[in-house]
């Protein structure tokens, strides 16, 4: 198969973008929605960085189906690579490395992806140092060049790899970084994402430590809600009085989403409960779709993820 490279920045587009994932919980669905996200910007002619910092839990490898990747790498990893272990951190080509017939198959417009693994055996960082942060700036910087996204999927919670993020973008002044906060439709992830982002040692308060600016970081980030229950009862086949209950709990987290400062203004998107994701972690394909297997509203969901991401509208003052 064949990746082609395109001109990439576009009308409405602000040219290179670093987008770090997060979330406070694990299981929020950041590892697959940032997967999916990725995946879609690589089919519109970008060319695509995907960056595990989940250094814990290296996902992405099985994400994208790359059988000898499915906990991570041997060689190369992002964890090892910033401990200053090995000189360069390993990319591998998606299209080329994947056991995913219909995921190798991208079109002649589309543009490359290409995943950084994580270490197989790795583990979150205790503390964070100057020398990974510099590290962390190379690679960056590196990706920079050869790529229009770069997607950093970050361990959950107050993590070292949200500080090393942190620490590293204070640094990167010049670059567009965009922060994506992911959690689940339900009171407990409303409440964590929140405090994640404006509780103590949170977002705000360690990027200000750093040396961000806390308007321009607010600025800079949006959430992501993942797997919304159907609420329509007519698509769900769902009984009259849970198709009511549904609607009540969905208004009840939509005022509780506002109260805690998630609301609309401040969402990038959703994703909807999809079936295929219940079972299996996995990117959503067409050939998903068409053949009656995922729901297409989910690839729906994750083109207009992706759209938003890149449009320059999105980001404008709130
Ligand atoms: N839209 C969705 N509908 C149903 N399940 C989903 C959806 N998105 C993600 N999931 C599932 O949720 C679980 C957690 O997702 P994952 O991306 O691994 O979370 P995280 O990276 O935040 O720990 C996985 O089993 C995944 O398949
Ligand atoms: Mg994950």
């Amino acid at each position: 198969m064949s990746w082609h490279t395109r001109a990439t920045t576009r009308r409405g587009e602000g040219g290179i973008v670093l987008v770090f994932s997060t979330s406070d919980k694990g299981g929020a669905g950041r590892s697959v929605t940032s997967c999916n996200i990725a995946y879609r910007l690589c089919l519109s002619g970008r060319n695509v960085a995907y960056v595990d910092f989940d250094f814990g839990s290296p996902t992405a490898g099985a994400l994208f189906e790359i059988g000898a990747m499915e906990r991570g790498t041997t060689t190369g990893g992002t964890h090892s690579y910033l401990l200053g272990e090995c000189g360069t951190a390993a990319g591998v080509d998606v299209g080329r490395a994947t056991d995913r017939t219909a995921l190798a198959r991208v079109g002649p417009r589309s543009g490359r992806l290409v995943l950084f693994p994580g270490d197989e055996g790795g583990a979150e960082f205790l503390a964070c140092d100057d020398a990974m942060v510099t590290r962390c700036v190379e690679l960056l910087v590196r990706l920079d060049q050869e790529f229009s996204v770069v997607v950093v999927d970050l361990s959950a919670g107050r993590s070292i790899a949200l500080e090393i993020a942190l620490n590293a973008t204070a640094q990167l002044r010049q670059h567009t970084v965009r922060w994506l906060i992911f959690h689940r439709w339900t009171r407990q992830h409303i409440l964590a994402a929140s405090g994640l982002v404006y509780g103590p040692n949170g977002l705000l308060q360690t990027g200000a430590i750093y040396g961000h600016d806390r308007d321009e970081l607010l600025g800079s980030l949006r959430y992501v809600r993942t797997a919304v229950p159907a609420t329509n009862s007519h698509l769900s086949a769902q009984r009259a009085a849970q198709a009511a209950w549904l609607q009540e709990q969905d208004a009840a987290l939509r005022r509780l989403a506002t109260a805690c400062r998630l609301g609309t203004t401040a969402v990038l998107g959703a994703t909807p409960t999809e079936p295929v994701l219940q079972c299996r972690e996995q990117l959503i394909l067409d050939s998903d779709v068409n053949a009656h297997i995922a729901n297409i509203e989910t690839a729906q969901a994750y083109i207009e993820l992706a759209r938003r991401l890149i449009d320059i509208a999105t980001w404008e003052g709130l």
